[in-house]
């Protein structure tokens, strides 16, 4: 009989730091496809394996970490928890909040979320709050509040969020056999990253910046190597990049608009623990990378997803990518997100026409 996937929580315990009183929070995250794209293989010389995130619950990798911090929340006193986000984070939040039985709050760039994030977060029963300013506005204002009120903090600050989101890396190595040469993914807030690289390298049986020893001690590795690890930006919201904070960043890639990433340490040294890179790709790279993933290879993501693949084809335009090395793009969140964004200037609305057979093969050109 097939295995039923029980939630990430429950399918790799030994590795999360978890006390007998937690009960999981979960809606079944994790244990999503890791797709082998041909024609991105044809185009690169590597064998190039896309690990589809908006396979989660809420259409996002931010699940991951959600069933770790809001289990966490769950077992203690606070009731309420909030977020800072450029729409996912709010998204999943607010889904595990309602199966948590907690209060959400949201603090969201005004006008700045693609509307199926704005849609989950109403629906689940958050609180938004619009305000007019940045993500890194969001969220000063959102570690303010929950310092000064009894919330807790979501946000990828939130260690635990971390201690989720590295299953991603197990998964990947259980499905290959071994840790891939390479793994490009898009940098924001940069608390993916560095999940990703305390993932590989406790599975080879390492401890990184962001691990927990309790973790680690006594684990059987699982991987005899550790990927480089490839972060991509979007050009205006570059702070990797530039080695400075990006006071006023923009983007059409929205989820990944972020000029003052938290994470900054420790996705520095996934960086250059893993021998890698952070680099930038334009947003025409982006828009064309999410198209030819969804025309090429059937997946669709959406655009700050997509600047993995922009980076990964750029990098291989540029001679960067080893032949033959394998690789895995993960693409973060579901196209359907964003459908504004990913149609952009096509025609939605065919002709119509008369309601039989003459008319239609006519039209599909087939008479
Ligand atoms: N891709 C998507 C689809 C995202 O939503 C995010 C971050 C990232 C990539 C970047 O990941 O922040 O760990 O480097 N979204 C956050 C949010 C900021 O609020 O939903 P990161």
């Amino acid at each position: 009989m097939a295995h039923q996937w029980q939630g990430l929580i429950a399918e790799y315990a030994e590795r999360l730091p978890l006390s007998d009183s937690d009960v999981p929070v979960t809606l079944g995250e994790g244990g999503t496809p890791l797709v082998y794209s041909q024609p991105l293989s044809e185009a690169t010389g590597a064998k190039v394996f896309i690990k589809v995130e908006g396979m989660n619950p809420t259409g996002s990798f931010k699940d991951r970490g959600m069933t770790m911090a809001m289990t966490k929340v769950a077992s203690s006193e606070t009731r309420m928890v909030a977020c800072a986000s450029t729409g996912n984070t709010s998204a999943s939040a607010a889904a595990y909040a309602t199966r948590a039985g907690l209060g959400c709050a949201v603090v969201l760039p005004a006008g700045k979320i693609a509307a199926g994030k704005l849609a989950q977060a109403i629906v689940h029963g958050a609180q938004l709050v619009a305000i007019d300013g940045n993500f890194d506005d969001c969220l000063r204002i959102v570690r303010e509040l929950t310092q000064t009120y009894p919330v807790a903090l979501v946000n990828s600050v939130n260690p635990y969020r971390l201690q989720g989101q590295k299953t991603a890396a197990f998964e990947v190595v259980d499905a290959l056999g071994d840790a891939p040469d390479i793994h490009v993914l898009p940098v924001g807030n940069a608390g993916n990253i560095s999940a990703y690289w305390m993932g590989y390298c406790e599975y080879a049986g390492r401890m990184s910046a962001a691990s927990m020893e309790e973790t680690v001690r006594n684990r059987e590795p699982r991987a005899t190597r550790v990927p480089q690890m490839w972060g991509i930006q979007a050009d205006g919201a570059a702070p990797f990049v530039k080695g400075e904070p990006v006071e006023f960043p923009e983007t059409v890639a929205t989820a990944i608009r972020i000029g003052n990433p938290a994470s900054w340490d420790l996705a520095c040294a996934a960086r250059d623990d893993s021998n890698g890179l952070i680099t930038a790709v334009t947003d025409a790279q982006i828009l064309q990378a999410q198209s030819l993933l969804a025309a090429e290879t059937g997946v669709f993501c959406e655009p700050a997803s997509a600047a993995s693949v922009a980076g990964l084809l750029m990098l291989a335009e540029a001679g960067k990518v080893p032949p033959d090395a394998t690789i895995v793009c993960t693409v973060t969140g579901h196209g359907l997100k964003d459908t504004a964004t990913a149609l952009g200037e096509r025609r939605v609305d065919p002709d119509v026409i008369a309601p039989n057979l003459d008319a239609v093969s006519s039209a599909l050109g087939l008479s």
